[in-house]
């Protein structure tokens, strides 16, 4: 079909409804609240899984045994380190950078410094996957001691995967009740279908570049406050807030100025998004022991204010809605959660580019030509 078409011809604004592939990993059905991996509910990853697991699930298409599972948590454990010279440059980063800007250099850094990057055979794109998924751990730390000012603590690798970053990021062991909440956060940001960062890395990996370019392509497109920064933008949003007794004014002003709220909505979900149900009982079982946090008390007001106002029009808080203040119980900073939702979504980004390119075509799609046509070139003095 030319690009320059005037035809009639449906326009799919922003790819919403478009098919464009099959996958055996993810499913979600948006009307009812429902997402899969491997067709088992996220509500069962969460409750009896781990990052570990899920990762080794989406990279191969099926569950694996304790063998393979043992092996798979091994060459995590042994890929923890990273370059020195990525350690390095990553101190060196400009003090003006944020955290995801400093990753997406770190991510193309580290293709760099990998010999065998651009072999893109399935062999070496499955071990660089595996590498990645263990590094980003270590690389994600040290840009937050970077951007603390301090230096980067070693992995360790007697601890899990959730459990090694937290100690991390703070030189501190996590508490086990810390670290699986936080694996459960990862858990449920591992993969979601054909979210905007996962296609950027497809349309990359489509034109058979390397893992490391795909990888650095989808950092990008999950730096943006419509997908990986939301979170963040949440807590922007709670702390001008300030006290939970102004929450219900502050999110009705904004619904009758017809402005966005973060974390609310969905571009699949038209019901509460599952995960959200996950992390909103998670934050509130920390909040039951702990008693509930400053942002939680808030969280609770904007959620009753925002539910009975949009939830007619399929508007529902989203998976972000809650992950910053689960987060922000467990003493991280909020300029790192969008490192954190890519720490997760490391796993379904390498899995989807080695499913999707063991039958791989180029992604083209086309836009409808709306210009002019059949017009002169004028001298640029005349115009
Ligand atoms: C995620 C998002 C981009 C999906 O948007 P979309 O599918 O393109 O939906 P639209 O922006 O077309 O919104 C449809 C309607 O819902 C309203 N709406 C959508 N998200 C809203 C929000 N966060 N707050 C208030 N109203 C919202 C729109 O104003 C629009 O109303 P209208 O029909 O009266 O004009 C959007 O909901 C959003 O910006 N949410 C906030 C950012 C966020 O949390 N992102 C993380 C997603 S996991």
């Amino acid at each position: 079909m030319p690009e320059t078409t005037q035809e009639p011809i449906k326009v799919y604004e922003g790819l919403a409804g478009v098919v464009f592939t099959e996958s055996e990993l993810t499913f979600i059905d948006g009307e009812k609240g429902i997402l899969t991996h491997l067709g088992i509910p996220i509500q069962d990853w969460a409750e009896k899984s781990t990052f570990e697991e899920l990762s080794y699930a989406l990279l191969h298409a099926k569950l694996p045994s304790s063998a393979e599972l043992a092996a798979f948590d091994a060459a995590l454990k042994a890929n923890r380190g990273v370059p020195p010279a990525l350690l390095e440059q990553i101190k060196n980063y400009p003090k003006t950078a944020n955290p995801m800007q400093m990753l997406r250099t770190a991510v193309s850094y580290l293709g760099l410094l990998d010999p065998n990057s651009e072999d893109t055979g399935a062999e070496n794109k499955y071990a660089t996957a595996i590498r990645m998924i263990a590094q980003f751990s270590t690389v994600i730390a040290a840009i937050c001691a970077t951007v603390e000012g301090r230096d980067a603590v070693a992995p360790r690798a007697d601890l899990t995967h959730a459990g090694n970053f937290l100690y991390m990021l703070s030189g501190t062991e996590p508490t086990l009740e810390q670290a699986r909440l936080f694996d459960i956060a990862l858990v449920l940001h591992a993969d979601h279908g054909m979210n905007a960062s996962t296609f950027t890395a497809l349309a990359t990996a489509s034109t058979l570049s390397d893992l490391y370019s795909a990888v650095t392509s989808a950092i990008g497109a999950l730096k943006g406050p419509l997908h990986g920064g939301a979170n963040e933008a949440v807590m922007d949003m709670l702390d001008e807030i300030g006290t939970s007794d102004r929450a219900v004014a502050f999110v009705t002003d904004m619904m009758d100025r017809k402005e966005k709220i973060m974390g609310v909505g969905h571009r699949v979900y038209k019901f509460f998004d599952p995960r959200s149900r996950v992390l909103r009982d998670y934050a509130a079982l920390v909040a039951g022991k702990q008693g509930k946090s400053h942002y939680y008390q808030i969280l609770e007001q904007v959620e009753e204010t925002v539910v009975a106002r949009l939830s007619g029009k399929g508007i529902y808080p989203n998976v972000d809605f809650y992950s910053g203040v689960v987060y922000s119980d467990l003493g991280i900073k909020k300029e790192f959660f969008t490192p954190i939702f890519a720490l997760a979504r490391i796993s379904g980004w390498t899995a989807s580019v080695l499913e999707y390119t063991k039958a791989n075509k180029l992604l083209r799609p086309l836009a409808l030509y709306t210009g002019q046509s059949d017009q002169p070139l004028t001298p640029i003095a005349e115009r």
